[in-house]
């Protein structure tokens, strides 16, 4: 019986494994299966043009070919890649640059581009075109996975003569669709200009509508840095793993080398700490389970200075605020960016909040009705789905609105926007859309949701008293020729005299006497409480709004032609 069972061991490969558990990779369902596509091509692009120091140019295309059946183009002006990588970094899952990096990017695990070229391959039976301008070369190739060995299988490769630098890549894909929905491609890619005001990106949707989203500063952001992981962060099984890698003659040594925080005084503490039971100048390859245990413990009582925090890059308020200006034209915006800080002892991260109010914020229904809405990112990545299972989602629902004047948070016409920025993010599964529950990062954004709550109440609370105001001088006014009338019969005075005179006092007693005009009133208002916070009008309508035209692009239509 035990050997005819153990015949039945069959190993199977990572592909094998996420053809058959593609929902892991946020590949389930039509509508989320496209727009996971786009986000996991332009989230490559735009880590692989930062990298490189360049300003991201992207250009996104959906072409339907029939129902469910769709093609996909994303092209970038980024650094492409080395030939000799290509076929294994998009033709592999679990292969990339980024996933043994402690560094701020929005790819982590490398199988965000090799997930969408198998779906495509179980789904259509075709390979990805790639076309890769990288030192001045340009290639074209076609890429597909060997599914039971995970090994890339590169086709028609051949050196083109196309003046091109970046990758563009073009697959088709089944099981897909693309609707008229609040978690689209084109809201992604709108999300995607919000939090990442640097990026040019023109989308060209299936009904070959073309939309513009222009960059709204030319800064690109700062390039993170690769920290090293915090020592209190090591578990005995890192340590033993990272130490199989070094290349440190002795483990006191191999410490100070490869983790950060790691002084002098700490490596004499550590070895008082240890006694002469464990000498930390041992030779590395001594280290043994036991050892690494006890030095592991010895670590945990030991006084170390915080994480590094430096290895965060926010959006930063200035970019934020002109972003959501062009974008949402609030009336009244408040955007906090705060200070860097770590959870589980040794992950840096940093949060960002901005409540966006009134203008286009909050989300319009099909019935014109407004709603509020909840914009989720990390590392400047939308957050399109799973919102019910983030710890973003619930920190922004423990917060009393009502404190803040927002009496009725679900039917505001508000926008709440929380950016998390680490060199890791925690999310709750590879499909990367929802952040996992670290108390830590939950009290952040809640304080940071609180500030800018109470700065926005002020606002909220004048503008509503003023509606009020003027509620009460329109009711005023309607009665003001009642009451003419009768005093003309009273004291036999005019009634077109006596009239301003009435309003005039309508206006002294409600405290609007400076009022004439009341949207004129309204303007000037706002503008007196524009601290330096709140944005003011003419800061709007200098900003451009994505831009939507037929289609006349060439560079969009024809990439993947001849
Ligand atoms: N547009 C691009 N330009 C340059 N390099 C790219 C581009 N797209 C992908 N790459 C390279 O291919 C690798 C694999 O990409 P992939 O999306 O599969 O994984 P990842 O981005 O590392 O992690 P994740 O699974 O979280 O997305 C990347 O790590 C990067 O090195
Ligand atoms: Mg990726």
């Amino acid at each position: 019986m035990m050997t005819k069972n153990v015949s039945k061991l069959k190993e199977h490969s990572i592909a094998e494994f996420f053809k058959k558990n593609r929902h892991m990779l946020g590949l389930y369902g039509k509508l989320r299966s496209l727009t996971t596509i786009i986000h996991e091509f332009v989230a490559n692009s735009i880590d692989a043009c930062e990298e490189a120091g360049i300003l991201p140019e992207i250009e996104v295309k959906i072409v339907k070919i029939e129902p469910n059946h769709f093609e996909v183009h994303v092209i970038d002006n980024g650094p492409g890649m080395d030939e000799k990588s290509l076929g294994k970094a998009l033709g592999q899952l679990l292969v990339g640059s980024k996933f043994h990096r402690l560094i701020q990017m929005r790819g982590q695990q490398g199988i965000g581009a090799s997930g969408c070229i198998l779906f495509s391959q179980i789904t259509t039976g075709k390979p990805t075109k790639v076309i890769n301008g990288h030192k001045g070369k340009t290639v074209y190739m076609e890429i597909g996975i060997n599914i039971e060995k995970n090994t890339p299988i590169i086709t028609n490769k051949k050196h083109i003569n196309k003046e091109f630098k970046g990758l563009a890549i073009s697959a088709e894909f089944k099981e897909v669709d693309y609707q008229d929905s609040k978690q689209n491609a084109l809201e992604y890619l709108r999300r995607i200009a919000i939090a990442n005001p640097h990026v040019q990106i023109k989308f060209l949707d299936p009904n070959n509508k073309l939309y513009v989203f222009e960059r709204t500063t030319d800064e690109i952001p700062k390039k993170p840095i690769e920290i090293k992981a915090h020592i209190k962060s090591v578990d005995t099984d890192t340590l033993i793993t990272n130490a199989k890698y070094s290349t440190a003659k002795t483990v006191i040594n191999y410490i100070k080398e490869t983790y950060d925080r790691v002084g002098d005084k700490f490596l004499k503490d550590l070895q008082k700490t240890l006694g002469k039971e464990i000498n930390l100048k041992m030779k590395r390859k001594e280290l043994d389970w036991d050892k690494a245990e006890k030095i592991i413990k010895a670590i945990q009582k030991i006084k170390t200075i915080a994480p590094r925090t430096d290895s965060i890059i926010p959006i930063s308020e200035e970019h934020l605020k002109a972003s959501i200006i062009n974008i949402l034209k609030p009336e009244t915006l408040y955007v906090l960016t705060r200070k860097p800080t770590t959870y589980k002892g040794g992950y840096p991260f940093q949060v960002e909040v901005a409540i966006s109010y009134g203008g286009k914020s909050g989300r319009k229904l099909k019935d014109k009705t407004i709603k509020s809405e909840i914009m989720r990112f990390a590392n400047r990545t939308p957050l399109l789905f799973d919102q019910g299972a983030c710890a973003i989602t619930r920190a922004v629902n423990s917060i009393d609105w009502k404190r803040y004047h927002i009496r009725d948070f679900d039917n505001e016409p508000i926008t709440i926007i929380v950016n998390l920025s680490s060199v890791h993010i925690p999310y709750t599964n590879t499909g990367k859309q929802a952040v996992a529950d670290e108390q830590e990062i939950i009290d952040e954004i809640k304080l940071a949701l609180m500030t800018a709550g109470r700065a926005i109440s002020h606002h909220i609370s004048k503008k509503m008293k003023h509606g009020l105001k003027l509620e009460k001088k329109r009711m005023f006014e309607r009665y003001s020729y009642e009451v003419a009338r009768a005093l003309q019969t009273l004291t036999g005075k005019k009634e077109k005299e006596l009239l301003p005179k009435l309003k005039e006092i309508i206006l002294k007693r409600l405290e609007l006497e400076d009022e004439e005009d009341s949207t004129k009133q309204e303007k000037e208002n706002k503008k007196e409480e524009l601290e330096e916070d709140i944005i003011d009008e003419e800061e709007q309508t200098n900003k451009k709004t994505p831009k939507i035209t037929k289609n006349k692009d060439k560079k969009l239509n024809d990439f993947f032609k001849n």
